[in-house]
């Protein structure tokens, strides 16, 4: 189930309390990012991602809405992964406990190829790892994983979102933090590499993407899988 609308209004709409066993998402990170030179024009390829050029107290104001609205809807002792960078992780981390998730780990992923940069080229993004309350849920595989996962980025040619990660690494959180059949959550849907690796692993899906052109490609994605009996 996805849907092209905000997210805020969107779980407040349609999500029970406590009801969602796992939340993955890579929210906007505030950096005015349309995605890299990749044209002969040398202009970006793609818009500036919606809700990623606010002022700072805005910014501020959004991620307390949706990050409240990911507390509610997780159920007790269950597992939130999100995206971020260096710029933002400090702020990022800071607005989880205050809204009460317990912050357990930063996972590094190291893509494995360099992106743009001057001042030492980026190569790697940061994954928050937090917990509804103290108590961990049972199971999960978090004990035996290591915290810097080594995933080849999708090639800036062959992106169709300005900021798209690999559904492998979306794979490796949903196969940590959840069972066949359980609920995940994703409020930024972008191309939909959670979407991909919900399916795949044979969870249900609930996401929400505000621009038309982004929730188009993560419904024709979808299809796509259904249409190859995935
Ligand atoms: C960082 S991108 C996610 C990219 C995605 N992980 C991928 O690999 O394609 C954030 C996405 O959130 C969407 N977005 C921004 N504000 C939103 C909101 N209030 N509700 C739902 N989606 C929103 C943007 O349009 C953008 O596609």
């Amino acid at each position: 189930m996805i849907y092209n609308m905000d997210c805020i209004e969107g779980s407040k709409r349609f999500i029970a309390d406590e009801s969602v066993d796992l939340v993955v998402t890579d929210p906007p990170y505030n950096l005015g990012f349309g995605g890299t030179t990749q044209t002969r024009t040398k202009k970006p390829r793609f818009n500036i991602i919606a809700n990623d050029k606010l002022s700072r107290s805005d910014y501020q104001r959004f991620t307390f809405q949706w990050l409240y609205q990911a507390y509610r809807i997780l159920k007790p002792g269950r597992h939130i992964y999100v995206c971020i960078d260096w710029r933002m992780y400090p702020f990022m981390v800071l607005w989880m406990r205050r809204v009460g998730f317990v912050v357990k780990n930063c996972i590094v992923w190291d893509k494995m190829r360099m992106g743009v940069g001057w001042q030492y080229r980026f190569q790697h993004e940061f994954i928050i790892f937090a917990v509804k309350g103290e108590s961990n849920a049972r199971k999960i595989r978090t004990r035996s994983a290591p915290d810097i996962w080594r995933i080849p980025k999708v090639p800036g040619n062959k992106t169709v979102h300005p900021t798209e990660k690999p559904a492998d690494l979306m794979e490796n959180i949903i196969k940590n933090s959840s069972s066949e059949g359980e609920l995940v959550v994703d409020f930024f849907l972008g191309s939909g590499p959670v979407a991909e690796a919900v399916i795949l692993n044979n969870r249900e899906l609930l996401g929400f993407e505000i621009d038309p052109v982004h929730y188009e490609t993560t419904k024709n994605r979808i299809l796509g899988l259904e249409e190859r009996g995935l």
